[in-house]
Formats: C-alpha cells, sequence, structure tokens
C-alpha cells in the first residue's frame, strides 16, 4: 500500500495517451520554432529511450517489488506512446525522423549512462536501500518532464502541440505522484536518506543526461528554464523534492540551471521554422523542401551549440 497513490486505480486506467480527437493535419498550420523542434526531437528521444532504462531498473532491486514491477509495465507502456505522439506530431509538421532513431541515441548513450546502471545494479546486491535512491531519482525526472511540458504548452504558438504537450503533462503528473509517495515510504529510514542523498549529490543529472550530450542537456535547461520564470520553476521543483525525508538540502534543479546559464550565457530568441509550404505528395501530406529539418540532422546540430530537456 503506498500512502498518498492509489496504485489498483492507476492500473486499471492505464493507457496510452488519447489523441485520437486531435486532428494532426492542423499541425503544419501553425508555426515551430527551430528551437522547438530541437526541443521536441530531445523529449522524444528520451521518452523513447524508456525501454532502456527500464532495462536498467530492472536489473536492480526494483525487480523485487511487487507495487514497483506493476507500475513500471504500465509506466513504460505510457511513456513509449508519449515518444511515439512527439514523433507522430513531428512527422505531421514535416519533420524527418529516423527510422532507427531509438537505436541511433542507443548508441550515442554515454559510458557514464552505462557505469550509472552497472553501479545501481551493483549497489542493489549490497544495500537494499538503494530502492529509495531511483524511487527519489524517478520523481525529479517525472516533476521536471512535468513541468517542461507545461512551460512548452504555454509559450508555443501552435495550438496542436499546446494541447498535446498538455496530455502528457497528464501522464507525468501520475508518474510523478507513484515515485514520490513511493519514495517518502522508503526515505522512512535513516541509511536509505544517507545513500539517496550521497549518489544524488554525487551522480544526479536533468533529465536525459548521460543519454545526450552534455551540451544538449546545457542547452534544453536553458531553453525551457533560461528566462526569470524559469528560475521560480526550479526552486518550485527543488522545494518539493526538498520535502522527502532527508532530503531538505536537495537544490540541484536550481543549481543546473544557474550551470547551464554560465556556460551558454541568456537565452536567445530562435528562428521560426515555417511549416511547409502549399505542395504536398503523391501520398496527399505536406512536402518539405530540400533542407527541412530533420530530426536526426540535429543531432548534429550540437557541435554548433555552445553549450543542450
Ligand atoms: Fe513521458
Ligand atoms: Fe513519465
Amino acid at each position: 500500500m503506498i500512502q498518498g497513490f492509489d496504485l489498483e486505480r492507476y492500473l486499471r486506467h492505464s493507457r496510452k495517451v488519447d489523441t485520437s480527437d486531435i486532428d494532426f493535419s492542423e499541425a503544419a498550420r501553425s508555426p515551430l520554432s527551430a528551437e522547438e523542434i530541437r526541443c521536441l526531437t530531445y523529449m522524444m528521444d528520451i521518452e523513447s529511450h524508456t525501454i532502456v532504462y527500464l532495462r536498467g531498473i530492472l536489473s536492480t532491486c526494483a525487480i523485487e517489488d511487487p507495487e514497483t514491477t506493476a507500475f513500471l509495465s504500465c509506466w513504460a507502456y505510457e511513456e513509449f506512446f508519449h515518444g511515439r505522439t512527439i514523433r507522430q506530431f513531428l512527422d505531421a509538421y514535416g519533420v524527418q525522423v529516423s527510422p532507427h532513431r531509438i537505436a541511433e541515441v542507443q548508441k550515442s548513450t554515454s559510458f557514464k549512462e552505462w557505469l550509472k546502471n552497472l553501479g545501481a545494479s551493483l549497489l542493489c546486491q549490497v544495500s537494499r536501500h538503494f530502492h529509495g535512491v531511483y524511487l527519489t531519482y524517478g520523481a525529479i525526472s517525472e516533476l521536471s518532464t512535468l513541468e517542461g511540458y507545461h512551460v512548452l504548452a504555454g509559450r508555443t504558438a501552435n495550438p496542436v502541440l499546446a494541447e498535446i504537450l498538455r496530455r502528457l503533462a497528464k501522464d507525468e503528473r501520475r508518474h510523478f505522484s507513484f515515485y514520490y509517495n513511493k519514495a517518502r515510504q522508503q526515505l522512512q529510514e535513516r541509511n536509505t536518506q544517507r545513500l539517496t542523498s550521497f549518489v544524488l549529490k554525487r551522480f544526479w543529472m536533468p533529465v536525459g543526461g548521460g543519454v545526450k550530450p552534455d551540451p544538449e542537456v546545457d542547452w534544453i535547461l536553458r531553453f525551457i528554464l533560461g528566462e526569470p520564470s524559469g528560475a521560480q520553476i526550479a526552486a518550485r521543483i527543488d522545494a518539493t523534492i526538498s520535502k522527502l525525508p532527508g532530503m531538505q538540502w536537495f537544490d540541484r534543479l536550481a543549481r543546473s540551471r544557474e550551470e547551464s546559464l554560465r556556460r551558454l550565457g541568456p537565452p536567445k530568441t530562435g528562428a521560426v521554422s515555417r511549416p511547409p509550404a502549399a505542395s504536398t505528395s503523391s501520398s496527399g501530406r505536406s512536402a518539405w523542401p530540400a533542407g527541412a529539418p530533420q530530426a536526426s540532422g540535429l543531432e548534429g546540430s550540437n557541435a554548433s551549440c555552445e553549450g543542450q530537456g
């Protein structure tokens, strides 16, 4: 039983995000900025990476907890459809995404991420307290993603995207609720608090860290949280996490935001990437002219970004 989270209800109601009433052919009627496309590509990659992340989690002591395994089964399913929905939107807008995108992202996953997974499974062998670590880690990730989707939904001039992001955020709120409430239970023990603080202080990375190159993580933090209002959002995430037992010190979102801004400088206004012209392919879908943005090509653009959600 998890206080504050009705697992049975979650399991009963878990489903893929419902976009059946969204007309994706309207996606290209309003513009997206080049930065929004880059950001959505990042989000799509991280959502789609969930299955790889799940493999890591299941190699830890999480596998021994029936509540966690029940949740993870539905969670991974929902996250898969988050990635797929963003991809569908990008596709409808005219952004080409490589069919091998997931494998490409996995290949570029850093040694640091691999080491983290290995460390987690090894730690589990010696400490039952590790359960609290990844639950807290999960709570921070879900809350960051939830806040990020709200920021993007509130900022975009594209109403189809805004609606999709709001729906994804609803799922993220449920995910956050599981991790947060389950973490609070685990963190009742002093040794779990100590281990969680130790691991987070040394190894925590913002959403996408270790999967995406560091400069891209900096870029996304600046893009989503770079405005002055972003400082308040980062502080809000930190304040929520710091209410967990033993986590009073938690300040990592604010700190990461500041570090990214120091490395990259203040946010700049991005150029608008116009939706496709009226020409359509034989399939009836709008066709991008040569040189149109491609999600796979955005990876290469990181090199020109000084600094990388
Ligand atoms: Fe998600
Ligand atoms: Fe989530």
